[in-house]
């Protein structure tokens, strides 16, 4: 049995060496006497050209395949210099071997994603979402290789978790409780020792800090799992699960984060041009006609970067009025950060040294009484892509911290010992995987780069 793929393969085959296919009819046309299927069969973004004569003993029958059928192909190989596939099979024989209904919805014709998304079981079958979660695993994959070859050892966090790891508290229960008949303690609160765990339990939104104990061991150390956040933003860019990448490095500071993720960013990039070629030529043609500049720019330039405060001061010169205004001390909306990347540097750019007051508690103090030692790498038609830190390393100042963000001391006890046996200076960042395919496929809305996408609202399948 032989696969598409290797039809387009160096595998040598001989002109009428006979091959036998299985896979599923794309398209089907047939006149009286030459009928042609499109095949495929899962291991190519290329289908493989069936020709079928009418001499063929069911050819009628074949030539009114619905889409989608499956089908066992025997034929002889063609080569066709001339055309625009190298080789053809002509079909000596095909099978039935699962019948596919007249009703098929995805029909030739393309589709609105929106459209799509009301049935993530059948849209990978579509060019378009073949090629984007292609590309998917093959970017998780780069990932994983550029961290295990620089010496991350890949660590894996609780999903199910009893701390907030951002502290912004935007977590999802999880609980066994029968919710209309909620166990209440003396006060009438309800009473998470009678819970599974005897105690509140939520789904993860960040596995950085429960990485942070194994980088102040292991020295670098990476998450690569799925994160959750309960926030009500009806974005393109927000899902309410999505997956993070978590670099964690001892004995490193901001810089040393920043040459980090611009260098995997730079090898995921170079990785896909090399390994999804086929992949991203189709999503370069039929999604983004400059995906193929941008990612080539991409790996040949080096990145931006400025500071928050130069940041501001090039957002209040601007020629453009934005939605929302911006003044220092303000959190920057996906509209600054792309008109940043966009149309001020047109690449990737790093922003470093935000206000403390819009930053997470672990971040490590400027000394200025303003700022943290923050980064931000934002990227042209997404925004942040990646958010990172050094991290506050000095026991009493964290402690300080976590009392200045009203956050329960008895949950940190534990992250606050990573200080006292040995303060270590160390920094991570966290890349959203999702983003980071937006950027690599040209897709426009996250829930199109996720097989089963969550947001307020929906969760299908
Ligand atoms: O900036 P964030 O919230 O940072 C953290 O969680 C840190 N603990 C990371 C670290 O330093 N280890 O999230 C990191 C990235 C964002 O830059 C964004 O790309 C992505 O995760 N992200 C989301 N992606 C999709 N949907 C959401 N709701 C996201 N929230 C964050
Ligand atoms: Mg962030």
């Amino acid at each position: 049995e032989v696969l598409v793929k290797d039809l387009f393969s160096d595998k040598h085959f001989a002109e009428d060496e006979i091959v036998t296919l299985h896979g599923w009819v794309k398209t089907v046309r047939g006149s009286k006497r030459v009928g042609f299927i499109e095949l495929s069969d899962g291991s190519a973004m290329k289908h493989a050209q069936i020709v079928m004569m009418s001499d063929m003993d069911n050819y009628a029958e074949m030539t009114k395949l619905p889409i989608s059928t499956t089908i066992k192909v025997t034929g002889t190989v063609a080569y066709t210099p001339d055309a625009k596939q190298p080789l053809e099979i002509h079909a000596t024989a095909i099978e039935v071997e699962g019948a596919s209904d007249n009703d098929y919805p995805l029909q030739k014709k393309k589709h609105s994603y929106e459209y799509l998304r009301t049935m993530a079981h059948l849209r990978p079958r579509t060019n378009t979402f073949y090629a984007v979660f292609r590309i998917r695993s093959l970017a998780a994959f780069a990932i994983h290789q550029y961290l295990q070859e620089h010496g991350f050892t890949y660590v894996n966090t609780p999903i199910i978790t009893s701390s907030d790891s951002e502290g912004a508290g935007e977590m999802f229960r999880v609980t066994t409780l029968d919710m209309n008949n909620l166990p209440k303690n003396d006060e009438g609160k309800v009473d998470d020792h009678e819970d599974f765990f005897k105690k509140e339990t939520n789904l993860t939104v960040s596995g950085q800090l429960p990485v942070e104990a194994f980088a102040l061991a292991l020295r670098n150390v990476y998450t690569f799992g799925p994160a959750f956040r309960a926030e009500n933003s009806h974005t393109s860019r927000h899902a309410s699960e999505f997956w993070m990448i978590e670099p964690e490095m001892a004995f490193a500071d901001l810089d040393d984060i920043i040459v980090t993720s611009e260098e995997l960013l730079k090898y995921v990039v170079s990785y896909l041009l090399d390994h999804a070629k086929d992949e991203l030529d189709f999503l370069n043609g039929a999604v983004d006609e400059n995906l193929l500049d941008r990612l080539h720019q991409t790996i040949n330039e080096k990145f931006a970067r400025i500071t928050y405060t130069e940041a501001i001061e090039e957002l209040e010169k601007a020629p453009v009025k934005f939605d929302v205004p911006v003044s220092w001390g303000l959190d920057l909306q996906a509209e600054h950060e792309r008109y940043l990347c966009e149309q001020v540097y047109n690449r990737p750019t790093f922003i470093t040294d935000y206000p403390k007051a819009i930053k997470a508690f672990y971040m490590r103090d400027n000394g200025d009484g303003k700022t943290v030692a923050a980064v931000d790498m934002l990227v042209p038609q997404i925004g942040e892509l990646i958010g990172g830190s050094q991290r506050e390393e000095r026991q009493a100042q964290l402690a300080q911290k976590i009392k200045d963000y009203n956050l329960p001391p008895e949950e940190y006890e534990w992250y606050l010992e990573l200080r006292k046996y040995g303060e270590t200076p160390h920094s991570g960042f966290g890349i959203g995987f999702e983003r980071l395919l937006m950027y690599v496929t040209g897709m426009e809305n996250i829930r199109d780069v996720i097989p089963y996408p969550r947001t307020p609202g929906n969760a299908e399948f």
